[in-house]
Protein backbone atom coordinates (compact mmCIF):
# COMPACT_ATOMS: atom_id res chain seq x y z
CA UNK A 1 0.00 0.00 0.00
CA UNK A 2 1.28 3.50 -0.78
CA UNK A 3 1.54 6.45 1.72
CA UNK A 4 -1.32 8.11 0.76
CA UNK A 5 -3.41 4.83 0.58
CA UNK A 6 -2.04 3.73 3.93
CA UNK A 7 -3.02 7.10 5.94
CA UNK A 8 -6.59 7.48 3.85
CA UNK A 9 -7.22 3.93 5.28
CA UNK A 10 -6.92 5.25 8.83
CA UNK A 11 -8.61 7.63 8.86
CA UNK A 12 -11.61 6.13 6.80
CA UNK A 13 -12.00 3.17 9.04
CA UNK A 14 -10.70 4.80 12.49
CA UNK A 15 -12.41 7.11 14.99
CA UNK A 16 -10.05 10.43 14.55
CA UNK A 17 -10.43 10.54 18.53
CA UNK A 18 -9.22 7.19 18.40
CA UNK A 19 -5.91 7.25 16.99
CA UNK A 20 -2.95 6.51 18.68
CA UNK A 21 -1.67 10.16 18.47
CA UNK A 22 -4.92 11.94 19.24
CA UNK A 23 -4.47 14.20 21.53
CA UNK A 24 -7.60 16.61 22.35
CA UNK A 25 -5.26 19.67 22.19
CA UNK A 26 -1.98 19.62 21.15
CA UNK A 27 -0.71 21.42 24.10
CA UNK A 28 2.78 21.32 24.11
CA UNK A 29 2.85 22.74 20.24
CA UNK A 30 0.64 25.60 21.50
CA UNK A 31 2.76 26.14 24.57
CA UNK A 32 5.86 26.78 22.08
CA UNK A 33 4.17 28.29 19.60
CA UNK A 34 2.48 31.44 21.84
CA UNK A 35 6.65 31.60 23.12
CA UNK A 36 7.61 32.82 19.62
CA UNK A 37 7.04 36.18 18.68
CA UNK A 38 5.08 36.03 15.98
CA UNK A 39 1.64 37.94 15.47
CA UNK A 40 -1.79 37.27 14.41
CA UNK A 41 -1.16 37.90 11.02
CA UNK A 42 1.67 35.01 10.54
CA UNK A 43 1.41 32.26 8.29
CA UNK A 44 1.25 29.23 10.05
CA UNK A 45 1.64 25.69 8.06
CA UNK A 46 0.87 22.65 10.14
CA UNK A 47 2.63 19.54 8.31
CA UNK A 48 0.88 16.45 8.66
CA UNK A 49 -1.66 18.28 10.74
CA UNK A 50 -4.18 15.32 10.00
CA UNK A 51 -7.52 15.76 12.05
CA UNK A 52 -5.75 17.48 14.70
CA UNK A 53 -7.48 20.59 16.93
CA UNK A 54 -4.67 22.05 16.31
CA UNK A 55 -5.86 24.34 13.53
CA UNK A 56 -9.15 24.80 16.11
CA UNK A 57 -7.34 25.86 18.59
CA UNK A 58 -5.44 28.47 16.42
CA UNK A 59 -8.62 29.87 14.65
CA UNK A 60 -9.60 30.23 18.15
CA UNK A 61 -6.63 32.14 18.96
CA UNK A 62 -7.16 34.42 16.25
CA UNK A 63 -4.56 33.65 14.08
CA UNK A 64 -6.19 34.50 10.66
CA UNK A 65 -3.75 32.75 8.22
CA UNK A 66 -3.53 28.39 9.41
CA UNK A 67 -3.06 25.89 6.58
CA UNK A 68 -3.16 22.65 7.10
CA UNK A 69 -1.66 19.86 5.11
CA UNK A 70 -1.80 16.49 5.03
CA UNK A 71 -1.34 13.43 2.57
CA UNK A 72 -4.49 12.07 3.47
CA UNK A 73 -7.32 13.83 2.10
CA UNK A 74 -10.05 12.11 4.44
CA UNK A 75 -8.01 13.59 7.25
CA UNK A 76 -8.66 17.11 6.04
CA UNK A 77 -12.36 16.11 5.18
CA UNK A 78 -12.30 14.89 8.92
CA UNK A 79 -11.07 18.20 10.55
CA UNK A 80 -12.71 20.25 8.21
CA UNK A 81 -16.60 17.95 9.16
CA UNK A 82 -15.36 19.17 12.76
CA UNK A 83 -14.98 22.74 11.97
CA UNK A 84 -18.26 23.55 10.20
CA UNK A 85 -18.38 27.01 8.89
CA UNK A 86 -14.74 27.91 11.16
CA UNK A 87 -13.14 25.10 8.26
CA UNK A 88 -13.41 28.35 5.77
CA UNK A 89 -11.09 30.36 7.46
CA UNK A 90 -8.54 27.88 7.26
CA UNK A 91 -6.58 27.06 4.04
CA UNK A 92 -6.37 22.89 3.56
CA UNK A 93 -3.91 21.37 1.02
CA UNK A 94 -3.68 18.26 0.15
CA UNK A 95 -0.19 17.23 -0.45
CA UNK A 96 2.84 14.81 0.23
CA UNK A 97 5.40 17.11 2.90
CA UNK A 98 8.00 15.76 0.45
CA UNK A 99 7.36 17.14 -2.83
CA UNK A 100 4.64 20.16 -1.53
CA UNK A 101 4.83 23.09 -3.90
CA UNK A 102 4.87 25.87 -1.98
CA UNK A 103 5.35 29.44 -2.77
CA UNK A 104 8.53 30.59 -1.74
CA UNK A 105 9.73 32.38 1.87
CA UNK A 106 5.87 32.52 2.55
CA UNK A 107 5.68 30.40 6.00
CA UNK A 108 6.53 31.94 8.79
CA UNK A 109 6.06 28.98 11.47
CA UNK A 110 5.98 25.13 10.21
CA UNK A 111 5.12 22.91 12.36
CA UNK A 112 4.98 19.32 12.06
CA UNK A 113 4.20 16.88 15.10
CA UNK A 114 4.66 13.39 14.19
CA UNK A 115 4.94 13.16 10.75
CA UNK A 116 8.62 14.08 9.78
CA UNK A 117 9.56 10.45 11.96
CA UNK A 118 7.99 8.63 9.54
CA UNK A 119 10.41 9.60 6.62
CA UNK A 120 12.74 6.24 6.91
CA UNK A 121 13.97 7.00 3.34
CA UNK A 122 17.03 9.72 3.09
CA UNK A 123 15.47 10.63 0.05
CA UNK A 124 12.41 11.73 1.68
CA UNK A 125 13.86 13.36 4.36
CA UNK A 126 16.45 15.52 2.21
CA UNK A 127 13.39 16.01 -0.01
CA UNK A 128 11.27 17.37 3.26
CA UNK A 129 14.23 19.45 4.02
CA UNK A 130 13.98 21.11 0.95
CA UNK A 131 10.25 21.79 0.97
CA UNK A 132 11.02 23.53 4.52
CA UNK A 133 13.96 25.46 3.35
CA UNK A 134 11.83 26.75 -0.18
CA UNK A 135 8.93 27.92 2.05
CA UNK A 136 9.88 28.81 5.72
CA UNK A 137 11.12 32.60 5.39
CA UNK A 138 14.63 33.52 6.79
CA UNK A 139 13.49 34.43 10.77
CA UNK A 140 10.65 32.37 10.77
CA UNK A 141 10.74 28.82 12.93
CA UNK A 142 9.93 25.48 12.37
CA UNK A 143 8.22 23.21 15.89
CA UNK A 144 9.10 19.42 14.91
CA UNK A 145 8.11 16.97 17.78
CA UNK A 146 9.34 13.31 16.84
CA UNK A 147 9.39 10.77 19.12
CA UNK A 148 12.39 11.25 21.32
CA UNK A 149 15.46 8.40 21.66
CA UNK A 150 13.55 6.50 24.20
CA UNK A 151 10.18 6.66 22.15
CA UNK A 152 8.49 3.99 20.40
CA UNK A 153 10.07 2.32 16.90
CA UNK A 154 7.44 2.13 15.18
CA UNK A 155 3.59 3.73 14.92
CA UNK A 156 0.64 2.99 13.15
CA UNK A 157 1.83 -0.16 11.34
CA UNK A 158 5.35 1.96 10.15
CA UNK A 159 8.63 2.07 11.06
CA UNK A 160 9.65 5.49 12.78
CA UNK A 161 13.21 6.99 13.08
CA UNK A 162 13.50 8.33 16.26
CA UNK A 163 15.75 12.01 17.08
CA UNK A 164 17.22 13.82 19.89
CA UNK A 165 16.94 17.98 19.07
CA UNK A 166 20.72 18.03 18.49
CA UNK A 167 20.24 15.09 16.17
CA UNK A 168 17.20 17.16 13.98
CA UNK A 169 19.60 19.91 14.34
CA UNK A 170 21.89 18.37 12.14
CA UNK A 171 19.47 17.11 9.70
CA UNK A 172 18.06 20.80 9.06
CA UNK A 173 21.30 21.90 8.65
CA UNK A 174 23.17 25.14 9.68
CA UNK A 175 20.90 27.64 8.29
CA UNK A 176 18.63 26.86 11.40
CA UNK A 177 19.29 27.36 15.32
CA UNK A 178 18.00 25.10 17.77
CA UNK A 179 16.34 27.86 19.57
CA UNK A 180 14.28 25.63 22.42
CA UNK A 181 13.33 21.91 23.21
CA UNK A 182 11.37 19.91 25.19
CA UNK A 183 9.91 16.34 25.98
CA UNK A 184 6.67 15.06 26.50
CA UNK A 185 5.13 11.89 27.50
CA UNK A 186 2.19 11.54 25.12
CA UNK A 187 -0.95 9.05 26.75
CA UNK A 188 -2.48 7.21 23.93
CA UNK A 189 -6.00 7.08 24.18
CA UNK A 190 -5.19 3.04 24.99
CA UNK A 191 -3.35 4.30 28.06
CA UNK A 192 -0.29 3.49 26.79
CA UNK A 193 2.67 6.06 26.75
CA UNK A 194 5.25 7.43 23.94
CA UNK A 195 7.88 9.61 24.64
CA UNK A 196 8.06 12.55 22.20
CA UNK A 197 10.36 15.34 21.76
CA UNK A 198 9.73 19.05 20.31
CA UNK A 199 12.48 21.30 19.09
CA UNK A 200 12.02 24.81 17.65
CA UNK A 201 14.64 26.27 15.41
CA UNK A 202 14.84 29.78 14.12
CA UNK A 203 15.66 29.62 10.77
CA UNK A 204 18.63 32.30 10.15
CA UNK A 205 19.94 32.31 6.76
C1 LIG B 1 0.75 10.40 13.38
S1 LIG B 1 -0.24 11.42 12.43
C2 LIG B 1 -0.07 12.98 13.25
C3 LIG B 1 -1.21 13.94 12.96
C4 LIG B 1 -1.10 15.30 13.66
N1 LIG B 1 0.10 15.99 13.28
C5 LIG B 1 -1.18 15.15 15.15
O1 LIG B 1 -0.20 15.39 15.83
O2 LIG B 1 -2.27 14.80 15.63
C6 LIG B 1 0.71 11.64 10.97
C7 LIG B 1 0.02 12.50 9.94
O3 LIG B 1 0.91 12.80 8.88
C8 LIG B 1 0.28 12.59 7.65
N2 LIG B 1 1.37 12.27 6.71
C9 LIG B 1 2.15 11.16 6.71
N3 LIG B 1 3.09 11.26 5.76
C10 LIG B 1 2.90 12.46 5.16
C11 LIG B 1 3.55 13.14 4.10
N4 LIG B 1 4.59 12.61 3.46
N5 LIG B 1 3.09 14.36 3.72
C12 LIG B 1 2.01 14.91 4.36
N6 LIG B 1 1.36 14.31 5.36
C13 LIG B 1 1.81 13.11 5.76
C14 LIG B 1 -0.72 11.49 7.89
O4 LIG B 1 -1.77 11.47 6.97
C15 LIG B 1 -1.18 11.84 9.31
O5 LIG B 1 -2.25 12.74 9.29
Amino acid sequence: MDRQAHWDNIYTTRDPQAVIWYRPHLDVSLTLLGDLDVNLDAHILDVGGGASTLVDDLLVRGYRHVTVLDIALAALTAAQARLGDAASRATWLHADATRAELPPASVDVWHDRAVFHFLTDATDRARYVDCLHHALRVGGHAILATFAPDGPTMCSGLTVVRYAPEELAAVLGEEFRLSDHRRETHVTPGGGEQRFQYSVFRRES
